[in-house]
């Protein structure tokens, strides 16, 4: 199956060689020399333009200047948050994947974290590494495969907390969604499970932001491999700790956020799920759910302990059942009114992931208007977008920024 690369990924890889201190992609370890650094300021997008721009064939393949921003709701431009790296390119969460993410001018990178054996943060999406690694072709690690109950879930894998650092170095990262992203699958086996720290070298070194996500934060309590102490300890050891550090941290639930509001001066996101409840809330017998976080008491309680939430782009812009869009609910507004800043997510450019509104043919890898769903965002005001193809992303703002 052909996906076809998004026109700002061809210029990048037509253009020049890369510049000197971009890092190569066998699984890339810190050590290269500082490029300059990017600033970012521009005024608030108003996006109407972006469609008409796609007509004239538009398109960038290069960083504009950029910085992290200071995360607030009113900063100036929305924020490009590059979804577990470039993942619409690289196997997520890879330093390749951030790397390339960074080339293509995002503002910060995401690391989902989940923690080892010895208590080492490390990026991926979830403990269970099966789907994203090469861990089931590796006779050495047979007999690591169990089943377990994490938040809820029965789930028979592989799990973070069963190696040591050292394993999880042996084994390699694999595409998620091979139907979808076919192209991606040519760097199978190529890049390793980077830590934490070594995603923030990255991200110092090219001077963006980090935007951590604790992942599983109470089952991870529940086996004794906390994932809130490792992470203060890295982010202080790294001088991130303070109000203006370019950091962000992110988690679905509720308590862990609360408790690094005590400790750290970081900014912290609380993410609202498209359904369900935060699990450390559904472990306590509370009846709360993210519905309840959306209302306006809900988010008076989220601003109490962070500055901005997180919320599945659906919560902004529902959709029907045939997957059509509706009109927009209240929640970027009501959001600001509480001081919060808003970040959704995901946006992916492949019609499998758009809106019915937005998908161009019926092959499901293949990409449909993101730009136009990056319009309607950025119209409706959000300060930032978590997204899988940050090119694309960065396109549409430059596109909305020049029109502004
Ligand atoms: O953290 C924002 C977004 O990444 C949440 O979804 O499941 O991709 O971590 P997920
Ligand atoms: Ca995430």
């Amino acid at each position: 199956m052909f996906v076809e690369p998004s026109p700002a990924c061809q210029v990048v890889f037509a253009g020049a060689p890369p510049a000197p201190g971009w890092l190569t992609h066998d699984d890339i370890e810190p050590g290269g020399p500082t490029v300059h650094r990017f600033r970012v300021s521009y005024p608030r997008v108003v996006a109407a333009v972006v469609t008409g721009a796609l007509a004239l064939g538009l398109v960038i393949g290069v960083s504009i200047p950029a910085t992290a921003q200071v995360p607030s709701p009113t900063a100036a431009e929305p924020l490009v948050i590059a979804h577990r790296g470039a993942s619409g390119y690289r196997p997520e969460h890879t330093l390749a994947s951030y790397e390339l993410a960074i080339r293509m001018g995002a503002d910060a990178i995401e690391p989902d974290l989940v923690s080892t054996r010895d208590g080492v943060l490390v990026a991926r999406h979830e403990n269970e590494i099966g789907g994203t690694t090469d861990v089931a072709s590796r006779p050495a690690f047979a007999d690591r495969m169990t089943t377990k109950v994490v938040d809820g879930l029965t789930l028979t894998g592989w799990f973070t907390e069963d190696f040591t650092l050292a394993e999880l170095k042996q084994l390699r990262a694999v595409e998620r969604i091979p139907d979808i992203r076919p192209n991606n699958t040519i760097y199978d086996g190529r890049f390793a499970i980077p830590t934490l720290q070594q995603v923030i070298d990255l991200a110092q070194r090219f001077d963006v932001a980090i935007y951590p996500e604790t992942k599983h934060p109470t089952y991870f309590d529940s086996i004794g491999l906390s994932l809130e102490e490792p992470l203060v300890r890295t982010l202080r050891a790294n001088g991130l700790d303070r109000a203006d550090s370019p950091v962000f941290v992110q988690s679905f639930e509720t308590s862990n956020l609360r408790q690094l509001d005590r400790v750290i001066d970081v900014p912290l996101v609380q993410l609202i799920g498209g359904s369900g409840a935060p699990y450390d809330l559904v472990a306590a017998g509370s009846p709360l759910t993210y519905d309840d976080l959306t209302t306006p008491a809900g988010l008076r309680a989220i601003a109490a302990y962070a500055d901005g939430i997180g919320p599945d782009k659906n919560r902004i812009v529902p959709r029907d059942s045939a997957g059509f869009l509706l009109p927009p609910t209240a929640l970027v507004d009501d959001a600001h009114d509480r001081g919060l800043f808003v970040h959704p997510y995901t946006f992916r450019a492949e019609n499998t992931f758009l809106p019915a509104d937005f998908r161009v043919g019926s092959d499901p890898a293949r990409y449909g208007d993101i730009a136009a769903e990056f319009e309607l965002f950025f119209a409706l005001g959000v300060d930032g977008v978590f997204t899988d193809q940050p090119d694309i992303a960065v396109y549409a703002r430059r596109l909305a920024t020049a029109a502004a």
